[in-house]
């Protein structure tokens, strides 16, 4: 959802931008832009990707400064133009020479922008950002930092910014409130991105500005004040994650990195979790909330998009293993309804960015209402980890594909190993949960075995990838997992796919059903492994394709269907670690054979910071 960065210091800035931008493109990809002072502020602006941005810059010698900012934008306010793009000047004719960067939302810009236009401001464009940038030029009377302060103030909504000024062209004023922003400290420089991959190249030493909070940076100093204009002291911290983890490497697309990378993710996210001795998890981010979380009455999961699905795969989780009442919601419904949040509630907001604007605005809705809330969250430092009471990390390392992977695996791991860990204070034997535990810590190399499959899953694709219509079906856990294939299968491929309990086909959609029409079952051995196949007969009876993901050894399973991805035999709950892998292939090869930009698909933003 927009990236920013910028930069001041003594290296060329027009390099590092784009580089960071680059990096930052998945956070969105309409338009792009950037300011460099180089005498004066000198701006270009392009609509798409950065490479286009870059053609514009490189070689213009207006571009060669010190000091500028950048943005790379997923449209809210205002259509992908060139004339929405940022950045946004206080008026590039009239004005202070201001020009300013933004992620988030002005929620007050319509009644600013007519206090401003009554003030004489015109304005050249639809967004709510350059109405802040007018404002701060109105306010500016020769201090950028001041300005930007007061202007600040005045606004309601999210902010994260980064603004320069033709009249004091050695100072960047960066601010945040809501959505992210780090300022990475290099030796007479900073680097200022909304995340740290646009960082780590120049320097592993950040800071994270608190919300509300207004950073001056010149090439060697910086001073962090409130928007009140109290000083702050920062805590310097070292990022964790190193440049190989952003890099392509032997590649092709990040998605597929990442989908190889699941054996080593899931290994590292439960690595020292459980306990080799006592055969038990062991949380740390639990501890000091352990008995409010043992004794939950009820459980409230919220997320959005892929991580909902895991969530749903939680509530089985948490029903099955721990036997507490659990819920599942749509974060973006839950805090627009009148939630009844009873006394030993926790929500657990499950998200990678731990950005989520909806996912964060409930969860601290349920806090608000009394629950003890906790994140599974993969970005460390990000805001629901650091709004949240408790939580695990999920530790998979950082997600550039849009279409999440390895984060989905991480987060079904981290609320197996939480349920199992409260099922065991309450009805799971020691025994029991010694089983689960040696199966969970097998998942890796069984997910390894899956990925072997590779090949075949691209030439059965190769035979259904013109079929624009699908099914995904499944029960029990695999019921989520469906959702999630279908979500994988039309966020990359544009493919129209839907997911659904395999059950609830014959009310309704199995009208859809017709000649070569892709329908894959998810139909491994478990408790409701012959009602499906009963599914899968009433598919095929109609004249849809079958695919099956199936467990290893069932060859009974080949006479239901078309096609069959085996997964290795595991516990129930634990099926989604594994049967979701083919279908992550599958929209893969999907979306390739179909020319799709897979690691940033269109309309998409990796992180939604806006509701
Ligand atoms: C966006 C992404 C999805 C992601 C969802 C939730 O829609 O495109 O891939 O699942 O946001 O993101 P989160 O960071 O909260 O897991």
């Amino acid at each position: 959802m927009c990236g920013i960065v910028a930069y001041i210091g003594t290296k060329p800035a027009r390099d590092l931008l784009l580089e960071g931008l680059k990096r930052l493109e998945y956070r969105g990809y309409d338009s792009s832009g950037l300011a460099v002072i180089n005498g004066k502020v000198n701006v270009a602006r392009s609509m798409g990707r950065v490479a286009g941005l870059e053609e514009i810059v490189t070689k213009d010698a207006g571009f060669d400064g010190t000091i500028g900012i950048a943005h790379t934008r997923w449209a809210t306010h205002g259509e992908p133009s060139e004339r929405n793009a940022h950045p946004h000047s206080d008026d590039e004719k009239n004005g202070h020479g201001i020009q300013l960067v933004h992620n988030g939302i002005i929620e007050n810009y319509v009644s600013l922008k007519k206090y401003l236009i009554g003030k004489g401001h015109v304005f050249t464009s639809d967004t709510d950002t350059e109405v802040l940038a007018h404002l701060i030029g109105e306010l500016y009377d020769g201090d950028l930092e001041r300005a930007v302060q007061s202007a600040l103030r005045e606004v309601t909504g999210a902010y994260a910014i980064a603004v320069v000024c033709k009249q004091e062209p050695d100072i960047l004023v960066v601010a945040r409130k809501g959505s992210p922003l780090l300022v990475g400290v290099g030796k007479d420089e900073y680097v200022v991105a909304s995340d740290s991959s646009a960082i780590v190249a120049h320097t592993t030493q950040a800071f994270l500005l608190d919300d509300e909070t207004v950073a001056r940076l010149t090439h060697d100093s910086f001073r962090t004040t409130t928007v009140e204009n109290v000083e702050l002291t920062p805590e310097i911290q070292e990022l964790e994650f190193t440049l190989e983890q952003i890099e392509l490497g032997n590649f092709d697309h990040f998605m597929l990195k990442e989908i190889y990378e699941q054996p080593n993710t899931l290994r590292t996210c439960i690595q020292g979790r459980i306990d080799a001795a006592s055969r038990q998890i062991v949380l740390g981010g639990v501890t000091d909330f352990e008995n409010e979380i043992v004794k939950a009455k009820r459980i409230l999961l919220l997320g959005q998009g892929t991580a909902l699905h895991a969530a749903m795969i939680g509530e089985y989780l948490f029903e099955k293993l721990a036997g507490i009442p659990t819920e599942v919601e749509f974060a973006s419904e839950f805090r627009y309804r009148n939630p009844i949040v009873e006394e030993g509630t926790i929500a657990i907001a499950v998200s990678q960015s731990g950005e989520t604007a909806d996912t964060l605005a409930a969860v601290q809705e349920a806090k608000r209402r009394g629950a003890l809330t906790f994140g599974a969250v993969n970005v460390v430092g990000s805001t629901i980890s650091r709004e949240t009471d408790a939580g695990v990390y999920l530790r998979v390392g950082p997600e550039i594909g849009v279409a999440s992977t390895k984060a989905f695996i991480g987060q079904v791991a981290v609320l197996t190993m939480l349920a199992t860990y409260i099922g065991r204070r309450h009805q799971l034997s020691r025994e029991e949960v010694s089983e689960l535990l040696s199966s969970l810590e097998q998942i890796p190399d069984h997910i390894a075995t899956v990925l072997e499959q590779s090949d075949h899953i691209l030439e059965v694709t190769k035979g259904v990838v013109d079929r624009d219509n699908w099914l995904f079906l499944g029960r029990g856990t695999n019921y989520p997992v469906a959702l999630e294939g279908a979500l994988k299968l039309k966020e990359i491929s544009y493919i129209h796919a839907e997911g659904m309990p395999a059950a609830e086909m014959k009310h309704g959609p199995i009208a859809l059903i017709d000649k070569g029409m892709p329908v894959v079952i998810v139909a491994t051995k478990g408790s409701q492994y012959e009602k499906v196949i009963g599914n899968m007969e009433e598919v095929r009876s109609r004249g849809g394709h079958v695919i099956a993901v199936a467990t290893e050894g069932d060859t009974n399973i080949k006479a239901h269907c078309d096609d069959v991805f085996y997964v290795p035999d595991v516990p129930e709950p634990l099926q989604p670690l594994l049967t979701v892998i083919p279908l992550q292939l599958l929209a893969y090869h999907a979306a390739v054979l179909r020319g799709k930009d897979v690691d940033k698909p269109r309309n998409l933003a990796k992180s939604v910071t806006v509701e």
